[in-house]
């Protein structure tokens, strides 16, 4: 089984993903950027392009094969401009978002907002593998770019409003080849909430699999725990891609391949470099106490009784205010 850090918009931007692979790397297959819009003007947003900048890159070997950029984008002509950058950045695969809930993104036929409507879905596809699909060999890499080593993975919910639509999904998506298939395991209206619909995503890969869809599958949703991912079949997923489940333990992929716990000293380190490292990237103390934040709403659960503690943290407009909350926390409350 393969484990892959799920795209979180916001959070595995590139800062994340140096320092998560410096200290807890061995786990994770592959790291999802959060999805970058691909415009009609043919440009992306300053920010989301300095995420993929291979200069921002550090301590990944073979960046190309482990970080994949993931594109959002409601036309074909758009989602080839934006893979063909990212393939030019030295990416061998870029995922499409086909799941994204926000209403922003779906009133614009993008993200899960593709889902309600096969058709149109089938015919990006269709213009994607057109253009994109004719893959030369790699020494041989045509001016598109194009080359057998690059590839399209897409990910998708089980449907827009109901898991009976994922029946008509599986059978659109079979007919591309597509290198890699993520489901996770809900349809939009349910946005993040309620629990994972297991059996309908075991009857969507049946579907894929009865129409010929060839690409590996990945699952997602609400893997947190070792105890989880026992419940993943490995005869019809080698992937399992997490989210939230990380930032709650970032060495949960690591123990699911059989390594060590989340430990105090480790988890402490992560800490220090991951502030380091958003310093760098965000000019105000301030603004990296609050990315900061976002770490700490789920990593106190590793601390017993730190109601106190965590309101320090919380409390805290300055980096030394931020150090002490901090030292407190590991040095009054006991890590579980
Ligand atoms: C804050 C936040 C941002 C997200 N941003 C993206 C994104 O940019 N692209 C995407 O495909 N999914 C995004 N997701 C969905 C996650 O990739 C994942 O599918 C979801 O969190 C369920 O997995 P989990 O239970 O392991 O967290 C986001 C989720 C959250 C909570």
């Amino acid at each position: 089984m393969k484990y892959y850090f799920a795209p979180m918009e916001g959070i595995t931007l590139y800062p994340l993903r140096n320092i998560h692979h410096e200290i807890f790397g061995d786990g994770i297959d592959k790291y999802y950027t959060p999805f970058l819009s691909a415009h009609h003007n043919l440009r992306f947003k300053k920010r989301e392009k300095r995420d993929v900048m291979p200069e921002f890159i550090d301590g990944f070997e073979n960046y190309g094969d482990v970080i994949i950029p993931q594109i959002m984008a409601n036309r074909v002509d758009t989602f080839v401009w934006a893979t063909r950058e990212m393939w030019g950045l030295g990416y061998n695969e870029v995922n499409y978002n086909l799941g994204c809930p926000a209403a922003t993104v779906t009133n614009r036929h993008k993200g899960s907002g593709l889902l309600q409507d096969t058709e149109y879905l089938d015919e990006m596809l269709d213009g994607i593998f057109n253009e994109l699909g004719n893959f030369v060999s790699v020494d041989n890499a045509d001016s598109t770019g194009c080359s057998d080593q690059h590839r399209i993975s897409l990910k998708t919910r089980l449907g827009f409003y109901d898991e009976s639509e994922a029946e008509e999904l599986m059978k659109v998506y079979a007919k591309y080849p597509i290198s890699e298939l993520t489901i996770h395991a809900r349809v939009r209206e349910d946005f993040y909430q309620g629990k994972p619909r297991i059996d309908a995503f075991k009857r969507a890969v049946e579907i894929y699999r009865n129409a010929g869809g060839k690409a590996d599958v990945c699952y997602n949703g609400d893997i947190n725990s070792v105890e989880d991912a026992k419940n993943i079949d490995s005869s019809e997923v080698s992937a399992i891609m997490m989210g939230r489940g990380l930032l709650y333990n970032p060495a949960l992929a690591r123990q699911l391949k059989g390594g060590k716990a989340l430990e105090a000293d480790e988890l402490r380190q992560y800490l220090k470099r991951l502030y380091e490292e958003y310093a760098l990237y965000i000019p105000e103390e301030r603004n990296v106490i609050f990315k900061m934040l976002e770490h700490w709403a789920f990593l106190h659960v590793h601390f017993e009784d730190s109601e106190k503690c965590l309101k320090a943290i919380r409390k805290a407009r300055s980096k030394g205010e931020y150090t002490a909350a901090v030292n407190n926390m590991f040095a009054s409350c006991e890590f579980v």
